[in-house]
């Protein structure tokens, strides 16, 4: 499984990247399909973010042929992900939390998409997107997202426990004795 972290926050990425857990960013998608190839030759690593609409797809159709890469973004159902998959979109977004936020079961969706892809062996990878916590991060990674996305303060979190903090707290006070006893 892939992580990639969700921000357009420079200092940040090179923060969190020093962990080495990171294979990838993705920041918000403010970019239209028609400035797709000019995005395309930044760098031989970039990925163009493309909404799921009808114009989306076909913008996505013209680039995989073109062998640039995209990302359908805004997927919130299986038929939505088959037809990002079928029009040749390189990731497709699901997302998360805005699922959740409407009482939909978000994890049954990447489930499906997970099952969909691997039994029709499609090379269309999930980015679970919209992770607001940890718990979405445990739960995307039970249910086969191939990465996800996550902003820098959820990274954060996933180093953290308070049993960690207060175990780190008790080996430091416990060697400080020792260090008294035997001085
Ligand atoms: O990965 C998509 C993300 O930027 C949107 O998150 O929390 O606004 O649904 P959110």
């Amino acid at each position: 499984m892939k992580f990639f972290l969700d921000t357009a926050d420079v200092s940040a990425i090179k923060t969190i990247n020093e962990l080495g857990v990171v294979d990838g960013v993705t920041t918000n998608p403010t970019i239209i399909s028609r400035e797709a190839r000019d995005i395309a030759k930044w760098a031989d690593n970039i990925v163009v973010k493309i909404p799921m609409t009808m114009e989306g797809l076909k913008a996505v159709n013209v680039l995989s042929k073109e062998n640039i890469k995209t990302n359908v973004t805004l997927i919130f159902t299986v038929s939505q992900g088959l037809m990002a998959i079928k029009a040749g979109a390189a990731f497709i977004s699901p997302f998360v939390g805005r699922l959740e936020d409407i009482g939909t079961d978000a994890y049954q969706l990447i489930s499906d998409l997970r099952e969909i892809i691997d039994f029709y062996g499609f090379d269309t990878e999930i980015i679970a997107a919209s992770i607001r916590n940890t718990v979405h991060v445990e739960n995307v990674a039970k249910r086969g997202a191939h990465i996800a996305t996550i902003p820098d303060a959820v990274f954060d979190k996933m180093t953290k426990h308070p049993l960690t903090t207060s175990g780190i707290k008790n080996f430091t006070k416990d060697w400080e004795t020792f260090k008294n006893k035997v001085e």
